[in-house]
């Protein structure tokens, strides 16, 4: 039995903790007004130091961790960490605007030879293989390579070059020579020909095995695709380099001949596609005979070819069809309409000169027709399967309680009174979570969804107020640009997908389930929220601030989609800048 009096003394003891608990938590001014600069920024006011009370021990640093190297853009901040899979960023960062993300995933390099000098190119010709270049960086960026383009500058440096120029060569075997020379040079990774795509689902076994690093050992080379794709480490390039000079055979065509094959290792080319000239003339024979009437026409015609086939082996991948996440259909209609737009532009058939016709590696794939295209779908929870490719659409919780209660002028009373918390993760994880679990075991469940390795290639997510509010708007170009790099083909644009093509046709693309209130209403509320959440000195500042701090788990999802995006933004501009200094990089669109 506890004695009396130690209970008394216990309930003395909680008393003046909930004290300090109450008074170290009211709220204090948002703003100073002389720098104009928050004090307390958000939801701070609200819950942290209640944390700091409870759990000062298992507060991992005591100084905010540094700031990482380009690691932030707008508003968003971020900092890529391998414990990113923590229900709350700020317990990391001890800031809750910076979000911790996954540290990006090592990306091989791929390297492809272009030497423009090498043949008498017209102007049409050299657009033409600057198209096939762009679309061969997209293809295997997005399948997680650092794609860099060499030219005869990159051979010149390997200081073999001066051996090879005075054998006195064939000129094929010489023009392989340079590529290799260029490759050895610059060292470890992937070397393919520009016509080598990959051809595959991100999760292929192949390009993740490629993706894991090369065999310091030997070479790897592709069984049937010749000299289309090879995988080495720096060294065992310039040793084969060397046995190739040794051999002084100058009438092979390539190096494949005269390098000693036990320096190769064989591999089988599942996932790759080579459009080579044997290939388009026996399988696109209509390319073939362009290409030979009018080598630029015909190899313009061949890059549209690849790419519809890239688009269809996306759409093959996705057999259960396009899930665009919509909860709370009554008042969500113009909150996801942008997403379903995309939705149905990757439902649609890419233009192809041959629209029937499949990959190389793969003929017997279903080809895209429009009277069989893609399922669309608008669940209002995620699904984890891999046949079903999910795009979300994130609301700020400012933002769908101002639709839910059809106003602009939502009261905290409404807040704590008529809303549950988190009710937006709450409907979205209630397939893949227990009803019992709560917001924070949520929020880890959607980060996984959003980031987490079987999610990348198949799913693509983004917030609602980075998104344009009016009725009937298109998503803006520089999105899709950024969505083409992360599936790795031309999005089709001919129909009211982009914002570039509006005009005649502002149709609105909804059917089912349709709006309570009235579209019009509801693009109204979405473009009043967007403002409200913006704009950091009107007086919506504190209802927002009390969104937030209600559904802490909606507002860290949130954010942390946004970070996510603008990171592989940030992402994508670095390694552009860096390849600038390669010779490639000057044919570019
Ligand atoms: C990344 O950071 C470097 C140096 O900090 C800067 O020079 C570069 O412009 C930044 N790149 C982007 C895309 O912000
Ligand atoms: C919005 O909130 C106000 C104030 O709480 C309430 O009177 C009104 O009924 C709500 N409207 C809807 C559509 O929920
Ligand atoms: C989805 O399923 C895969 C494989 O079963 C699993 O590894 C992953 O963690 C799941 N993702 C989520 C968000 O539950």
């Amino acid at each position: 039995m506890i004695p009396h009096r130690s209970t008394a003394l216990i309930s003395i003891v909680v008393f003046v903790a909930l004290l300090l608990v109450i008074f170290s938590s009211s709220p204090s001014p948002t703003s100073d007004p002389l720098t104009g600069e928050e004090e307390v920024t958000g939801p701070a006011k609200y819950v942290p130091k209640l944390s700091n009370f409870h759990l000062p021990m298992f507060r991992p640093a005591a100084h905010e961790p540094p700031e990482q190297k380009n690691s932030t853009s707008g508003e968003s901040k971020w900092y890529s960490h391998w414990e990113w899979i923590n229900p709350f960023s700020s317990s990391i960062t001890l800031d809750e605007g910076r979000s911790v993300l996954p540290p990006l995933a090592d990306r091989p390099f791929i390297y492809t030879y272009y030497d423009a000098s090498s043949e008498k190119h017209s102007k049409e010709e050299e657009n033409a293989d600057g198209q096939l270049l762009l679309a061969w960086r997209r293809a295997w960026y997005a399948q997680g390579f650092r794609p860099i383009i060499l030219g005869r500058g990159e051979a010149m440096n390997n200081p073999m070059y001066e051996a090879v120029q005075r054998m006195n060569l064939n000129p094929d075997l010489e023009a392989d020579m340079f590529r290799w020379l260029a490759w050895g040079n610059m060292g470890t990774g992937l070397l393919a020909d520009v016509h080598c795509f990959p051809m595959a689902r991100v999760d292929d076994a192949l390009l993740s095995y490629l993706r894991r690093g090369v065999d310091p050992a030997q070479i790897s080379r592709f069984d049937h695709i010749g000299s289309a794709l090879f995988a080495g480490d720096k060294v065992r390039i310039n040793d084969a380099i060397h046995n190739a000079i040794q051999k002084e055979n100058t009438q092979a065509k390539s190096m494949l001949e005269i390098i000693s094959p036990e320096l190769f290792r064989v591999e089988q080319p599942t996932a790759l596609a080579y459009y080579s000239s044997t290939s388009i003339t026996n399988h696109y024979p209509e390319i073939a005979e362009k290409i030979v009437r009018s080598p630029a026409a015909g190899r313009l015609a061949l890059v549209e070819l690849i790419n519809s086939h890239l688009h269809n082996t996306f759409q093959n991948a996705f057999p259960a069809g396009i899930a665009v996440l919509k909860p709370f259909p009554k008042y969500t209609t113009a909150l996801v309409e942008p997403s379903l737009r995309l939705a149905k532009a990757l439902a649609q058939c890419s233009t192809s000169p041959m629209p029937s016709s499949c990959p190389p590696s793969n003929q017997k794939c279903h080809p895209c027709s429009p009277d069989k295209s893609l399922v669309i779908t608008q669940p209002s929870m995620y699904k984890n399967t891999s046949q079903l490719f999910t795009i979300g659409t994130l609301p700020h919780p400012y933002t769908l309680v101002s639709l839910q209660n059809n106003t602009e002028e939502v009261t905290s009373r409404y807040i704590r009174r008529e809303t549950e918390r988190d009710a937006w993760l709450k409907e979205v994880t209630s397939t893949v979570a227990d009803s019992e679990l709560g917001g924070s075991s949520r929020a880890v469940i959607l980060k996984e969804a959003v980031a987490g390795d079987s999610a990348i290639g198949s799913s693509l997510w983004m917030t609602v107020e980075s998104l344009p509010a009016e009725a009937g708007q298109a998503l803006p170009s520089a999105l899709l640009d950024e969505f083409e790099w992360q599936l790795g083909f031309k999005i089709p644009r001919d129909g009211n997908v982009d914002q570039k093509n509006e005009g005649k046709a502002k149709e609105s693309m909804q059917h089912a389930n349709p709006s309570e209130q009235g579209i019009e209403r509801e693009y109204d509320l979405l473009q009043k929220a967007r403002d409200a959440i913006k704009d950091k000195k009107n007086n919506r500042v504190h209802i927002k601030d009390m969104a937030e701090a209600w559904n802490l788990a909606d507002t860290e999802v949130w954010r942390f989609v946004r970070a996510y995006r603008a990171r592989s933004v940030v992402e994508r501009r670095r390694w552009e800048d860096e390849e600038k200094d390669f010779v490639g990089a000057r044919l570019k669109e």
